[in-house]
């Protein structure tokens, strides 16, 4: 199957508009079922703890495409020492924050964003080198796709890019976050209508307490954040890709979010 050119599901309006998209849903009157509490379902993982950032904290975040952008915009407002890792740093001056080469951005930070276009995302780090990224918190927001003839693929589809980047770099601390959304509702989740979910995977703890720290900077709430667990959960935040292709079309935006709810408490 040939494969035309990788164009982003997260921008520009969805063209197919669903019937009904809040009608009927198709969980029915299930729901989610009982599986989520607040303690949530498996050792370490439920809702976040409160957990915040000290202003100043190096962030090299890496790509510097509509999501690379957002964030580094939005986590230099909030008092961060942002600098953005470009392949060509030179021709990125306009971006209005630090640019440097991609090694350079990740050794010079405490935490690394991974915002690159996840197909390409492990050998780029590789080339950046694994020693810049050793101990680190490695915040991986990439999803790994392709637009194929028939649509939208993930070139991640059993084992996940966070997985991957975790196996690639057993020595960075891996977190899966904010990927199950579009760059406009990361930075900005009070612009919609209603408290919605951002999801964390990772097996280091305190990685994951810096990370939910780092959202809450982007004005996440600790009650909007949901740990799923350990870095194989990452599979269903990246798979998440495909339903918010679907739903993109149907709301004819792609400006929106999820939000879990758990079972009401009786
Ligand atoms: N856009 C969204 O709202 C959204 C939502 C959820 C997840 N994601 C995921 O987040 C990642 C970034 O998304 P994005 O929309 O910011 O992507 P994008 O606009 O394509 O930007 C990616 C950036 O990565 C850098 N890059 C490094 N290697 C590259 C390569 N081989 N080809 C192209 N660019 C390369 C480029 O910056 P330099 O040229 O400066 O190096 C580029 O600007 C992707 O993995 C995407 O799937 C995006």
């Amino acid at each position: 199957m040939p494969r035309t050119a990788r164009r982003s599901p997260w921008s520009g309006r969805g063209d197919r508009r669903g019937a009904g998209a809040y009608g009927t849903g198709p969980y029915g009157t299930g729901g989610l079922g009982p599986a989520w509490s607040p303690a949530g379902p498996r050792d370490g993982s439920g809702p976040v703890a409160g957990a915040t950032t000290v202003p100043g904290m190096r962030i090299g975040v890496i790509g510097t495409g509509n999501v690379g952008r957002a964030l580094a915009k939005a986590w230099a407002a909030a008092g961060h020492d942002v600098v953005l890792g470009s392949r060509d740093p030179g021709a990125r001056k306009e971006l209005g924050l630090p640019v440097a080469g991609v090694r350079q951005a990740a050794a010079g930070a405490e935490v690394v964003v991974n915002a690159t276009p996840g197909a390409d995302s492990v050998a780029l780090l590789r080339a950046a080198g694994a020693d810049v990224l050793d101990g680190k918190v490695l915040v991986d927001i990439a999803v790994g796709y392709t637009v194929e003839d028939h649509g939208f693929a993930l070139t991640h589809t059993d084992v996940s890019l966070g997985e991957e980047i975790q196996q690639a770099f057993p020595a960075a601390r891996v977190v899966k976050t904010l990927s199950t959304m579009d760059s406009s509702a990361m930075v900005a989740p009070d612009g919609l209508a209603e408290e919605s979910t951002v999801f964390l995977s990772g097996d280091d703890p305190a990685a994951k307490t810096v990370t939910g720290a780092l959202l809450t900077d982007l004005g996440w709430s600790p009650s909007s954040q949901l740990d799923l667990g350990t870095i194989d959960t990452a599979r269903g935040q990246e798979h998440f890709a495909l339903l918010f292709v679907a739903l993109m079309g149907a709301l004819g935006t792609h400006t929106f979010n999820v939000r879990v709810v758990p079972p009401a408490q009786r």
